[in-house]
């Protein structure tokens, strides 16, 4: 099936089994290796992305469901003031060990940061639930994310 979608701003389209997933098609065939394969289940968040301004789990995402679709990963967001607070937040919390979850945590927390741009700890806990981190006290973590809010006040 043809699939025609959007990906960080550029139209692409692909010749496609519509039940591929769309982690895979991010990472093998656009080449987007900013979006971690962990779990390949739901349970870890390292395959975030936003689909149509929303965040999901690419790894249980259809190619299908995003046919006609906007979706923006890690590299969509290079080049914004938003990402650098975000990584600059996330490196002065010490919220960043090994890196591997670090993508799906900045997209989550893009996402959450756009719709709530002043979270308390409790909604921070809550908008990054579907992400996990092996190395990290998530303490750090939300730290991170209540930095990036207090200094992109202009910005979410
Ligand atoms: S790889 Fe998708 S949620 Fe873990
Ligand atoms: S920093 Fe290693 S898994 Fe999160």
């Amino acid at each position: 099936m043809q699939i025609e979608l959007t990906v960080n701003g550029r139209k692409v389209i692909l010749e496609k089994e519509p039940t591929e997933r769309l982690l895979d098609v991010l990472r093998h065939d656009l080449a987007l290796t900013g979006v971690k394969e962990g779990c390949g289940e739901g349970e870890c968040g390292a395959c975030s992305v936003l689909l149509n301004g929303r965040l999901v789990n690419s790894c249980l995402v259809p190619l299908i469901r995003a046919h006609q679709g906007m979706v923006v990963t890690i590299e969509g967001l290079q080049g914004t003031r938003e990402l650098q607070v975000l990584q600059d937040a996330y490196a002065d919390a010490g919220a960043v060990q090994c890196g591997f979850c670090t993508p799906g945590f900045i997209m989550a927390s893009y996402a959450l940061l756009k719709e709530n741009p002043r979270p308390d700890r409790e909604a921070i806990r809550e908008g990054l639930s579907g992400n996990l981190c092996r190395c990290t006290g998530y303490n750090m973590i939300i730290d991170a994310v209540a930095l990036a809010a207090e200094r992109g006040k202009d910005l979410w």
